[in-house]
């Protein structure tokens, strides 16, 4: 029987009409019918995905796989594809899909948007350094406008994955070590994502990625085993998750990792207990790539058909790249080894997106030339990416106000390899950011208006050998020196020195970790040569993820992390360095003294012997402090902000009761000046120990020279409970300290009592 696309459109549109009135359950009416028409070997077609492995607008290549592929994607069996980009590919395998299966179901074609489709945005590590999630919704919404004009419909973001250990390459991608900030974030870009309504054209399905607990890994090295108690995935690496389903979230995606010996792939506790039983989420769960198919190589699953079986029965709804379920799940209905039924649910999952993405009504729609030539890159995208480049930027060091520099009057000294490099500033995971697009550090300092100083340029340190792409290892020159010389000379001439240090960026993103996060190459050796000859230096520090700076720390004047800051990288830097803007961000994400302290975080418990004593028997290093260098929530400003001590409205509160918690914030420098204001509590005993200060709540004000704002927090027993040893959130009754200030450190603190 073959059905029109516009007759099945029909069908349940009518369907629709009859007898349902709210938008959820007329698509579960839609779904319902379409899967009536549907044998099963279709309905697993839909848990199918490819990754394209041609080019849609050329012809397949001639190998057998592609040949089957194709062939498959014309018979129903391929329910989405990824990396399938553009008006014009996306409308042509669309086409192959719509206009030759038997029921001309569209296919859902996913992308990895992570920060940006071309117009880039800062690394979602930076970006999350704003502490202002409304910034990430902004520029989610507009990687959403440029994706689905060239066809893509979903993205595999936001990666919602806490993590504590800088090591590991994949930290760039989310928003640091934090539950509560990585909430904040993880709804904030769901929603810019989704928009208000996943039928518009300008929005895309999000993924909730990786779950869960994939930054866990241990020694932060990528894809390995990951070992954590219940508690804490329960208390610091779900909370993000379950904010993106609150705020409605259209997809999860599992992870590569292992927990406690259980694939995430095939976790029934994670997926069926939590995800699709408590939280009640009613969206689809896509496999990471080839998860499925890599149960095998955990020593799981004997094979792939058991890998197929464990993984649907687990809750994982479609398998990307792993072609378990389109090769086995037939048989093993058939056999009777898996129920049908999963099959069914699994299926009405992926539909339901595609219903609610609209592509059951115009499977074409998103694939529209003229937005794409409008929508991308355009001057408006642009200048968001400056602004929230601008904002992401972290003041960690400004000796003698050597920050802002004058705009006129010096002789400046710019070098680095990254501070020509307009390759590094678009980070890793760029989507279709296009090679060395991104505006230098160098071009942005020449760029800016009204600054009229003597501004020279030398490489000075070349920081890779060789090849830089997604896909291949990097060389760190270790032995060229040969650009030294020249820089010194340069830098005896000059009054300041703007030197590029940190990452190239893939030195950060899947694959990428390192055991040594310290600056790689010769960038420390020149560092120290520059040094000898002029003190004034003021580093351009532009990474991926916490780096160790060792005395630079103490030698630099001055300190801007910008991380990969984006499309308009350099303008942005050379508006913040010449004081057209004063940074405001904060680290979301501690930076260690020395590598040997990862993981290291703000939020850890305490242990029994805290206390420094005199002899050697407390918990400690022998050759480092416990300390950071520089602590979670922690930045400068141009200006200087004084908090005056905590006013309580009351100590002691009763469940359902708010607290309120104020300071006086005062700006006592003499430039305006933006203060992220930050609250922290300690619940001092507890059923199971709590860290000793956890995030609860961020203000971020702008305050006039000389002036003070009060800035208040109201906090309930709803923001004081955990996963307690009951395995409840709750809150227990008892002693509370509460803390604010500038950081995670430098804090006021009061206490109150939480009653029954
Ligand atoms: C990554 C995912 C990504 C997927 C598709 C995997 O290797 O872990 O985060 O979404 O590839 O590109």
């Amino acid at each position: 029987m073959v059905i029109s696309f516009v007759l099945l459109c029909l069908m349940t549109n009518n369907l629709f009409a009859k007898n349902n009135s709210s938008p959820t359950s007329s698509i579960d009416a839609k779904v319902d019918s379409v899967m009536k028409l549907m044998t099963l070997k279709e309905k697993i077609g839909q848990l199918n995905q490819y990754a394209s492995a041609w080019e849609m607008t050329g012809p397949a290549p001639e190998n057998a796989n592609s040949q089957k592929e194709l062939e498959q994607i014309k018979s129903g069996m391929v329910g989405s594809m990824l990396n399938v980009t553009g008006a014009e590919a996306t409308r042509k395998a669309q086409k192959l899909a719509v206009e030759n299966s038997r029921l001309h179901i569209p296919m859902v074609f996913g992308y990895d948007v992570i920060h940006g489709y071309e117009t880039m945005f800062p690394i979602p590590l930076g970006e999350a350094a704003s502490w202002e999630p409304d910034l990430a919704e902004k520029t989610s919404s507009i990687a959403a406008k440029e994706a689905s004009a060239a066809g893509i419909h979903w993205t595999f973001a936001p990666m919602v994955d806490i993590s504590r250990d800088a090591r590991w390459g994949r930290i760039m991608e989310g928003a640091g070590e934090d539950p509560y900030l990585g909430s904040q974030f993880a709804a904030a870009r769901v929603k810019g994502f989704q928009g208000e309504n996943l039928s518009d054209v300008n929005t895309v399905a999000a993924c909730a990625k990786h779950f869960a607990a994939y930054g866990f890994v241990e020694a932060g090295r990528d894809y390995n085993t990951v070992d954590i108690s219940d508690y804490t995935l329960n208390n610091v690496v779900l909370p993000p998750f379950k904010a993106a389903v609150d705020a409605g979230v259209a997809s999860f995606m599992n992870a590569f990792n292992l927990i406690g010996g259980v694939p995430s792939t095939m976790n029934t506790y994670l997926l069926r207990d939590i995800l699709k039983g408590k939280w009640q989420f009613g969206g689809m769960v896509v496999s990471d790539w080839n998860s499925v198919g890599e149960m095998v190589n955990h020593g799981v699953a004997a094979d792939k058909a058991e890998a197929a079986k464990l993984a649907i029965e687990g809750g994982c709804d479609m398998d990307m790249e792993g072609r378990c379920y389109v090769d086995h799940l037939e048989q093993l209905v058939n056999d009777g080894v898996v129920d049908e039924k999963l099959i069914d649910d699994a299926c009405a999952r992926v539909l339901k997106m595609k219903f609610e993405l609209g592509l059951f009504d115009d499977p074409y729609k998103y694939s529209n030339d003229e937005r794409e030539k409008d929508d991308i890159m355009n001057p408006e995208n642009l200048a968001v990416a400056r602004e929230s480049a601008r904002k992401s930027f972290v003041l960690l060091k400004n000796e003698s106000d050597i920050l802002p520099l004058k705009k006129s009057g010096l002789s400046i000294a710019v070098m680095g390899e990254l501070a020509e490099d307009k390759d590094s500033p678009l980070g890793s995971w760029r989507a279709k950011a296009i090679k060395n697009s991104a505006v230098s550090v160098i071009e942005g300092i020449k760029n800016l208006k009204g600054q009229q100083n003597d501004i020279q340029f030398t490489e000075g340190v070349r920081l890779i050998d060789g090849e830089k792409s997604f896909r291949s290892e990097l060389t760190f020159n270790t032995t060229d020196s040969s650009g030294f010389e020249a820089a010194r000379e340069m830098a005896k001439k000059s009054d300041v020195v703007v030197l590029a240090l940190g990452e190239n960026c893939f030195q950060t993103g899947e694959g990428r970790s390192q055991t040594n996060i310290s600056l790689k190459g010769l960038q420390k050796q020149f560092f120290d040569q520059i040094y000898k000859v002029n003190p004034n230096i003021v580093v351009v520090l532009m990474n991926g993820r916490p780096v160790v700076l060792g005395d630079i720390a103490d030698k630099a004047k001055a300190i801007l992390e910008v991380w990969q800051p984006g499309s308009e990288a350099g303008n942005a830097i050379a508006e913040v360095l010449f004081g057209d803007y004063a940074p405001s961000g904060k680290l979301p994400v501690s930076f260690p003294l020395v590598n040997g302290q990862e993981p290291i975080y703000y939020n850890h418990m305490s242990t029994g012997r805290a206390k420094a004593t005199e002899d050697v028997f407390w918990s400690h290093y022998t050759d480092a402090s416990n300390e950071p260098l520089y602590p979670f929530g922690y930045g400068l400003s141009y200006t200087k902000f004084d908090y005056s001590d905590i006013t309580l409205n009351k100590n002691q509160i009763k469940f359902g009761e708010p607290l309120r918690a104020s300071v006086d914030v005062k700006n006592v420098g003499d430039r305006e000046g933006t203060e992220v204001v930050q609250l922290y509590i300690h619940d001092l005993f507890a059923s199971a120990a709590r860290p000793v200060k956890e995030l609860k709540g961020f203000k971020k004000v702008t305050i006039p020279a000389g002036e003070s704002k009060t800035v208040s927090f109201t906090l309930t027993d709803k923001d004081l409970a955990f996963y307690n040893i009951n395995k409840e959130w709750t809150a227990e009754p008892g002693d509370f300290k509460v803390f604010v200030g500038t950081n995670s450190r430098d804090v006021k603190e009061a206490s109150f009592k939480l009653v029954k």
